[in-house]
């Protein structure tokens, strides 16, 4: 098992452990029956992860006595919705929940930002933990504390910061997850390093079949890297005033083509794809290296990102990046990668350069 201890000690001291393994139930079992975080457990799942390993996990824990809760819902992005939230608080509710007990996120990251923000606000907040399911939300949902729903108007606008009391990541538990969701999971795990961690992307370069066949020990270390990655981010910068802005490089671009392409493609994919533009438009700019280039070239392509063609309009993707959340005062804030493992955050990037490599790409 490894151990990545996220330290976060503000006014209160938010640290937890994040705990990374094969299998995560026994220990995840443990610690609850030895009523380490609260009572009794109310486990939110959505329909898919509810069969897959919310049903067993309540069994087991209704066999120690501790009197377990299961809660699920519809799977997909639609369920981030205040309607599941109140259905959530509503179930807690009629199930006689108190805050000594906790809430036991067991899915992806739907499941976890829907029950964080469930947990968060339950009587004012009761303690929860995550047992992140698809990689994505073992590299980066389950990790920093950001919990939120959906509303009408904007993805993620009604949300808290919200720190779980662990992370419970099972390598075993990808096993069953549909490729797609493996890619897009791969998308924030070349992130993680292209910000941080050269190493990390030659170990992907040099372990891409490991990593495309979930071997447990070649997958061990690539989350427990991204999540200390991660970690340090967030530990720097819990609630987003600054240095956590790196978390989003790729994701300017990347969320322009994901709205732009009406969410056809997976957020990971639409990152990567972001990657590659921003790594490529930053070469143009004379800051990313030749050599460094190719290394962001090889490894998209041996992990699979971003490969053929992008189907995209130029000029409405342009567009979109200027409606992002994220735009300052006009200024689109753009995370370029000056290295692999350096980058750094510009307001005035030539965006004629990303518009070139859009168009290359196409
Ligand atoms: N809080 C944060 O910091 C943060 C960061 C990144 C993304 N997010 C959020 O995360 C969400 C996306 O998370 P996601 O990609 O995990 O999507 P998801 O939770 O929708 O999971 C993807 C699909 O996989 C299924 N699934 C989950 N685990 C499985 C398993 N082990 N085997 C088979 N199927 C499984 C789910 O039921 C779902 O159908 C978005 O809402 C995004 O906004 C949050
Ligand atoms: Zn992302």
């Amino acid at each position: 098992m490894k151990t990545v201890s996220v330290e976060l000690r503000g006014s209160f001291d938010n640290s937890y452990e994040i705990y990374v393994d094969g299998s995560v139930v026994d220990r995840l079992v443990n610690d609850l029956s030895a009523r380490s975080y609260g009572n009794r457990p109310v486990v939110i799942c959505d329909e898919n992860t509810a069969g897959l390993f919310g049903q067993s996990l309540v069994e087991k824990l209704a066999k120690l006595d501790l009197d377990p809760v299961l809660l699920t819902v519809p799977a997909g992005e639609e369920s981030k919705s205040l309607n599941m939230f109140s259905f959530l608080l509503e179930g807690m509710l009629e199930a006689g929940i108190t805050r000594q007990d906790v809430v036991v996120a067991l899915g992806g990251g739907v499941v976890g930002d829907l029950a964080g923000y469930v947990a968060g606000s339950y009587m004012r907040g009761l303690n929860f933990v995550q047992v992140p399911t698809t990689l994505l939300s073992q590299v980066d949902s389950s990790v920093g504390g950001k919990v939120a729903v959906n509303i009408p108007g904007g993805k993620n606008y009604c949300g808290m910061f919200y720190q779980p009391r662990a992370v419970y990541a099972g390598i075993e538990a990808l096993k069953s997850l549909p490729e797609k969701e493996i890619l897009s999971g791969l998308g924030e795990v070349v992130k993680h390093g292209v910000i941080a961690d050269r190493e990390l992307v030659e170990y992907l370069v040099a372990n891409s079949e490991g990593v495309l066949s979930l071997e447990p020990e070649v997958m061990k270390y690539t989350v427990a890297r991204c999540c200390e990655i991660k970690a340090d981010v967030v530990r720097r910068d819990e609630k987003e005033g600054g240095v956590r802005r790196v978390l989003n490089y790729g994701h300017t671009v990347g969320h322009a083509i994901e709205t732009h392409l009406g969410y056809r493609l997976t957020h990971g994919e639409c990152v990567a794809w972001g990657m590659r533009i921003v790594a490529a438009a930053s070469n143009a700019a004379g800051m990313l290296s030749d050599v460094d280039l190719l290394l962001h070239t090889k490894v998209m392509d041996s992990l699979k990102l971003a490969t053929g063609q992008l189907e995209v309009e130029t000029a409405d993707v342009m567009e979109m990046m200027k409606r992002d959340k994220k735009v300052k005062a006009g200024k689109i804030v753009m995370v370029v990668p000056r290295s692999i493992g350096e980058v750094e955050i510009q307001e005035d990037f030539p965006l004629e350069l990303i518009a070139a490599e859009i168009d290359r790409l196409k």
